[in-house]
């Protein structure tokens, strides 16, 4: 479970991300989280990955209070979480398989073990065979396959996902929402998007962020802009 209890985050300069946040998300939730350019999304992502700490107010992920200065287990917390960002963030100089196994290092599995999660989330993402590949041989649909495929191996329970999309034609974008319906019910995840028409069809929860504010969290939603 994630829960944001009352939480705020301001920067040094004074800036404010985040204002007075509140929600709760289960496990195995589906919630995409929309609002304009600068709204608080990445923040949110940032302070469950504990990049951030907050202001003020209460982050747990998993019944850990992760909000504390104190609090020791970060390296625990996030291998419970994949990542997935709108510029994937896949390194130029290791293949597909390589780039995938370095999520897998630091859980200390054996190369067999290693090697049957990687092929069995190429496949979920589409791309078997692909192992060998390097990044500039790959599509920008495909870069994101193999980011995509990076966040789920290792058994981790939370998928965040920063804009996944952003950088895709909208033919492109589909096909990997159509990746993360597949591990609807499976995984928390976070779907942070400006990409109405998706969150529009999807019909799922929405959180509406608005200048660092929650102005709405919708069971079955929309989203206007
Ligand atoms: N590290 C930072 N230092 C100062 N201000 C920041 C930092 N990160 C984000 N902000 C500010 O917080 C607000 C929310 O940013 P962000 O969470 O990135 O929004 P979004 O992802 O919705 O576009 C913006 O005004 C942004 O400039
Ligand atoms: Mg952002």
């Amino acid at each position: 479970m994630i829960k944001f209890d009352d939480v705020s985050k301001q920067f040094p300069l004074g800036n404010i991300a985040l204002k007075n946040v509140s929600f709760e998300i289960n496990d195995n939730e589906f919630v995409f989280l929309v609002g304009p350019s600068g709204a608080g999304k990445t923040t949110i992502v940032k302070l469950i990955l504990r990049q951030f700490t907050p202001t003020s107010g209460r982050v747990t992920i998993n019944e850990h209070d992760v909000s504390q200065k104190t609090f020791k287990h970060v390296e625990e917390l996030r291998r419970d979480i994949g990542v997935v960002f709108q510029d994937f963030k896949v390194l130029p100089d290791k293949n597909t398989f390589e780039n995938i196994a370095l999520s897998l290092k630091v859980l200390g599995l054996r190369q067999r073990q290693i090697i049957a999660e990687i092929k069995e989330a190429l496949r979920l993402v589409g791309l078997s065979g692909k192992d060998n590949v390097f990044p500039a041989q790959l599509s920008a649909g495909e870069l994101q396959r193999v980011a995509i495929a990076r966040a789920i191996v290792g058994s981790r329970d939370i998928i965040l996902a920063d804009e996944p999309t952003g950088n895709l034609d909208p033919k492109t974008a589909w096909e990997i929402m159509k990746i993360f319906k597949k591990l609807e019910g499976e995984k928390t995840i976070i779907f942070a998007t400006h990409n109405t028409d998706i969150v529009n069809s999807l019909k799922k929860r929405v959180l509406v962020l608005n200048e660092g504010g929650l102005v709405k969290d919708v069971k079955k939603g929309g989203y206007e802009v």
